[in-house]
């Protein structure tokens, strides 16, 4: 039931590729990268907007209290860009905020989180790296009187978890199988076809979405045979690639590529759940394969996988508008730390082994070669010079 509201929701958002769906306001985009702290630079004390930083003159800076912004890694763009929409959107509303990045290290992640508590933060948003690592700490939060929002990839079987907040991520997997069916008009032509699979790490219960959504559409084709995986690799263990790191998913392929493809077969069609997947298995198909690119699908819509799309490389991407989700946290943020609520629209969807957490689902939209202008630079997310 809920495939079929989201599969008419997909379409929805394939034609009107630019309602981005939870976002008020949109504020300035912040420069990317370059502006978000060292992975584990110190906290708290100097995380406070200067005097006069450009914060919201109406917002008493940082007289809403001190608010924990625990970021994954910087090696992936968008948690930069999550972590400085976040802290820009949060300090423009009055709160000070610790920011801190955890180079994908869940020990880093668990100590960072330890010092916010102790730092004396009111309430904590993180975006976790393994989804099942953090009941200890969190069992701190909440006995501290602290409210936790799951920022992106819900935290497992802590009943520390007061909110999610994410995109509709069984969404982008379907976004993703049916630009496949589509591109390969599975539904008509004959086939059969040449498909590999590529998801993310298996610590990250988004990827189980993601993968999961995209097989939906895509199962019954292969069970039919009109898509043939000639590796023979289909279940989510055998396609996931730790820390989702570009370097595994370009050796995976690598290895496929030689095994399957090396004799003039023809590969017609990636899955990658993302965009540091997709740039490995596109690097691995330029370092080892000579036909025509298959279609490569992706997420994320980062730098390198947009240039891919404009350069043929890569057929499409998802595009999660990192400044609408930064939004409505900080609406969330706002209601709890006023003894509110905070809005979601979702009380089904995500249960994390202690009972469903009320989430609030970003809409992910459609981007390939044909809208990305509008998506994307038009609407201030890039610069026209970031993507040369
Ligand atoms: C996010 C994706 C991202 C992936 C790797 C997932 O949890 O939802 O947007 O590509 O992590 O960082």
């Amino acid at each position: 039931m809920k495939r079929k509201v989201l599969s008419a929701l997909l379409s929805v958002a394939m034609i009107a590729t630019l309602l981005v769906g939870c976002g008020g306001d949109k504020p300035a985009q912040d420069a990317p990268a370059a502006d978000a702290p060292a992975e584990s630079e110190a906290p708290a004390a100097d995380a406070a907007p200067a005097e006069g930083d450009g914060a919201d003159a109406a917002a008493p800076a940082g007289e809403g209290g001190l608010i924990g912004v625990a970021m994954p890694t910087k090696d992936l763009q968008r948690w930069n860009q999550d972590g400085s929409n976040m802290e820009a959107q949060l300090k423009e509303a009055g709160y000070e905020v610790d920011l801190q990045y955890a180079a994908n290290d869940i020990q880093t992640q668990v100590s960072q989180i330890e010092n916010m508590i102790s730092n004396g933060c009111k309430l904590l948003v993180i975006a976790s790296i393994d989804g099942d690592s953090l009941g200890t700490v969190l069992a701190q939060a909440k006995e501290a009187g602290i409210p936790v929002i799951a920022y992106d990839r819900l935290i497992m079987n802590s009943d520390a978890v007061s909110y999610y907040a994410t995109f509709d991520n069984y969404m982008v997997g379907t976004v993703q199988g049916e630009y496949i069916r589509d591109a390969l008009d599975l539904e008509n032509a004959e086939g059969p076809f040449n498909i590999e699979l590529i998801t993310g790490d298996p610590g990250d219960n988004n990827a189980r979405f993601f993968f999961g959504g995209a097989m939906d559409v895509l199962q019954p084709y292969i069970d039919s045979g009109k898509l043939v995986v000639k590796s023979g690799q289909t279940s989510f263990e055998e396609c996931a690639t730790a820390n989702w790191a570009t370097e595994a998913a370009q050796s995976r392929f690598d290895a496929i590529i030689a095994s399957n493809y090396s004799d003039g077969t023809k590969l017609d069609a990636v899955l990658a759940s993302n965009d540091s997947t997709a740039l490995g298995v596109a690097n691995s198909l330029a370092a080892n394969y000579t036909g025509d690119y298959p279609v490569l699908t992706g997420q994320d819509c980062d730098i390198a996988s947009v240039k891919n799309m404009i350069a043929g490389k890569q057929s499409m991407s998802v595009f999660k508008d990192t400044r609408d989700l930064a939004t409505q946290v900080v609406k969330m943020v706002d209601a709890i730390m006023k003894g509110g609520e905070a809005p979601v629209n979702d009380t089904e969807s995500y249960d994390n082994g202690t009972g469903v957490i009320p989430s609030y689902l970003c809409e992910p939209v459609f981007a390939d070669v044909n809208n990305y202008e509008k998506l994307l630079i038009e609407s201030g997310y890039y610069t026209e010079a970031d993507l040369k």
